[in-house]
């Protein structure tokens, strides 16, 4: 009974189920995979040998409920989604409760470009992840690990479609800007690698855990995607970085509470103003880990 115990919170994701998966990989590790609901058909995908699945509202836990879902944990690692009542309140609590039950380290739900770099009020969603961490780092730090993991925009035609900036079909990829500002690109599965392998080290790990596949702007993209699949991607430009700011606050302005209106411009700005490029990256802390460039996340049909 050496296993080592890590608690995924908001395990049915797309990103929690991946680092069940990352997690299960290797040897001596038990997961306590927390989800709302167990029945639903993606939580009870997880059940596994190793695997204990545990229903947990990470809103409307109570202190106790909390403190049995982290304990005996050595890594508590959060994928949860939602408002600030749940980036920041309800990971607050968990790390508190993390520390409380003497875990080892609480990996925040960041996956973004650089949280730290993007000023105030660019992204309301980067806003609570920057929020959580300074939080954490004044509140809950001392005594236990708050961990960031940051890796860019994730290669996938889902995302990029998201943001309104690929169009597959008709083989156009969009642009703000002048096209030449730098993006960092993970894959959803080296991403729950590195997040898996960062949860399991025995070492210190920093709070701001940088790793990436690639860094190529939108022409590098298509350069890319014509040389493995031998078509060319049309570039259109969206506008200037002007533009795109009005357009966030006429969106805004115009559908205050229909975030999908606003939301993948303010990610849009995260990208393409480039102040949110990641830092020096860490990838060579875990060189088990071979990431995959955008061309070979194109090859293996991700994009
Ligand atoms: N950089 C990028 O390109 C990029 C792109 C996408 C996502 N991300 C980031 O990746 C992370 C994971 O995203 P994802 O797409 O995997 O999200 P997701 O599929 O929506 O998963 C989020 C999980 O949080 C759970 N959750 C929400 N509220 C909860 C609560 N009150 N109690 C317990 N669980 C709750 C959901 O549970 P239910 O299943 O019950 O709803 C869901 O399983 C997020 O930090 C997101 O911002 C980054």
């Amino acid at each position: 009974m050496n296993d080592k115990l890590i608690v995924v919170v908001g395990a049915g994701g797309r990103l929690g189920r991946l680092i069940v998966q990352s997690l299960l990989a290797q040897p001596s590790v038990r997961v306590r995979a927390l989800v709302r609901d167990p029945k639903k058909p993606e939580a009870a995908g997880l059940a596994a040998d190793r695997v204990e699945l545990r229903a947990f509202d990470a809103a409307s836990a109570s202190d106790a409920e909390r403190a049995e879902a982290v304990k005996g944990a050595f890594a508590v690692v959060s994928t949860l989604q939602g408002g600030p009542d749940i980036i920041i309140d309800a990971q607050l609590s968990l790390a508190r409760a993390a520390k409380a039950a003497k875990v080892r380290r609480f990996i925040s739900s960041a996956f973004s470009y650089d949280l730290f770099a993007l000023p105030e009020g660019v992204n309301i969603n980067t806003d609570w992840r920057r929020t959580f961490a300074q939080r954490a780092k004044s509140e809950v730090a001392d005594g236990i690990e708050v961990v960031h993991v940051m890796q860019g925009i994730f290669t996938d035609k889902f995302v990029l479609g998201f943001l309104g900036l690929l169009d597959a079909s008709k083989g156009v990829l969009r642009y703000w800007g002048d096209g030449k500002t730098p993006i960092d690109w993970t894959s959803w599965e080296d991403t729950a690698r590195f997040t898996a392998a960062a949860a399991l080290d025995d070492r210190v790990v920093p709070e701001r855990l940088y790793v990436a596949g690639d860094r190529l702007d939108v022409h590098g993209f298509a350069k890319a995607y014509e040389s493995v699949r031998g078509t060319k991607l049309a570039l259109e430009s969206l506008g200037s970085l002007d533009d795109l700011r009005a357009e966030v606050t006429r969106k805004l302005s115009a559908e205050p509470s229909n975030m999908y209106a606003w939301l993948p411009l303010m990610y849009a700005r995260g990208v393409f103003e480039g102040q949110a490029l990641l830092g020096p990256t860490l990838n060579a802390r875990y060189p088990e880990i071979a990431a995959e460039t955008v061309a070979q996340s194109i090859a293996r049909g991700a994009v």
